[in-house]
C-alpha cells in the first residue's frame, strides 16, 4: 500500500518551496483513503462491456449514499447501447472517451417521484414547486454519483464525469424520454482504463488553507486577500509543475484557464438556457 506522505504529496503538488502537502499525520493508510487520495479522472477507455453485476453494484453503492429526508430525488439513465451511447455522447460535447466507454450514467435530479407520491395522497405538493428541492434533488444525485464513482475505483475501474450532460438539455431529456421534472445533471462514463494509452495521474489541489477554513471564514480582508493571493500563485505552480511532468507544455494557468471558462456566455457551451430548460421541464425554481 502507498505511504501517506507521497499521497498527499501527489494530491498537492511541489511547487519550487517544496510540497504544498500538509503535515502528515500518524495514520495508516488503509484502501478507501488510498482510493479516494489516488483518485484521477480516465478519459481513455477499453471496449470490453463490464463484467455482469457490476452495474448493480455500482447502483446500489450509489444508493447507499445518504439521501436529504431520505427522499431518493435523483434517478439514473445507464446506457450501453452503443448506438445510444455514441448519440448521447455527440450531445454531451462530442466527447470521444464517452463512446469508448462500455457504460455511461446519466446521473437526473428527479422530483417526478415525489409528484407521482403527491398524486397517489391526493395532495398538491407545494414544497415541490421551490428552487429548495431542485438544489436538493442536485445534492443527492451528486453524493450518490460519487458513490458509484469510488465504487467503481475500488474495482479497478477508471472513470470521468461529464457535465457537459447539460450543454444541449433539451435534446438530451428527448433522447433519454425523461419524464417532465427529471433533468439530466450530469453523466459518469465508466469502463476498464485502456493502459496501452496514456496513464492518467494524479492532478494537485488547491492548498488545504484555500478551501477548509478554522471556524469562521473571515479574519481580516487584508490578511485573508493575502493568503488567497499566495494559494493561488502556489497553485498555479503546482499545476504548472504538473502539466510540465504530463508533457503539457504552454498550458495556461489554473487562473487563467478557470477565468476563461466563466469568461461569457459562449463559455457555458449552451448552459446558458438550463435555467429556461429546468422551467420547462416542470421545475419550478421560486
Ligand atoms: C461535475 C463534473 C463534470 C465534469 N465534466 C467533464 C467533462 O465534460 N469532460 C471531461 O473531460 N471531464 C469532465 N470532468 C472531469 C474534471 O475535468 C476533472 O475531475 C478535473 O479536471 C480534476 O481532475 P481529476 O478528476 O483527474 O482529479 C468533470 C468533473 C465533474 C466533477
Amino acid at each position: 500500500m502507498a505511504n501517506l506522505s507521497s499521497l498527499l504529496e501527489a494530491r498537492y503538488g511541489i511547487t519550487s518551496s517544496g510540497s504544498a502537502a500538509p503535515p502528515v499525520a500518524p495514520i495508516a493508510v488503509n484502501p478507501t483513503l488510498e482510493i479516494l487520495l489516488q483518485h484521477k479522472s480516465v478519459r481513455n477507455f477499453l471496449p470490453d462491456p463490464l463484467a455482469p453485476g457490476i452495474l448493480e453494484l455500482l447502483t446500489a453503492a450509489a444508493q447507499s449514499a445518504a439521501t436529504s429526508s431520505n427522499l431518493q430525488t435523483w434517478s439514473a439513465v445507464a446506457i450501453t447501447t452503443p448506438s445510444l451511447k455514441s448519440e448521447a455522447a455527440t450531445l454531451c460535447g462530442d466527447q470521444g472517451f464517452i463512446r469508448a466507454a462500455p457504460l455511461f450514467l446519466i446521473f437526473c435530479a428527479d422530483l417526478a417521484r415525489l409528484t407521482t407520491t403527491c398524486e397517489k395522497h391526493s395532495t398538491p405538493g407545494i414544497g415541490l414547486e421551490f428552487l429548495e428541492m431542485y438544489t436538493m434533488a442536485v445534492i443527492d444525485a451528486s453524493l450518490a454519483a460519487q458513490n458509484a464513482c469510488v465504487a467503481a475505483e475500488s474495482l479497478g475501474l477508471g472513470t470521468c464525469y461529464v457535465g457537459a450532460a447539460r450543454n444541449r438539455p433539451r435534446e438530451l431529456a428527448s433522447l433519454l424520454c425523461l419524464p417532465e421534472r427529471v433533468i439530466a445533471l450530469f453523466g459518469l462514463a465508466v469502463g476498464q482504463p485502456d493502459v496501452g494509452g496514456p496513464a492518467a495521474a494524479v492532478k494537485p489541489r488547491l492548498p488545504q488553507s484555500e478551501m477548509v477554513r478554522r471556524e469562521r471564514w473571515r479574519k481580516s480582508i487584508n490578511t485573508e486577500r493575502k493568503e488567497q493571493a499566495a494559494n493561488l500563485t502556489a497553485y498555479d505552480e503546482a499545476l504548472a509543475e504538473f502539466n510540465k511532468k504530463e508533457g503539457r507544455t504552454n498550458a495556461p494557468t489554473w487562473t487563467e484557464r478557470s477565468t476563461d471558462r466563466i469568461a461569457t456566455i459562449e463559455s457555458l457551451h449552451g448552459r446558458d438556457i438550463f435555467r429556461s430548460v429546468l422551467e420547462e421541464r416542470g421545475f419550478d425554481l421560486k
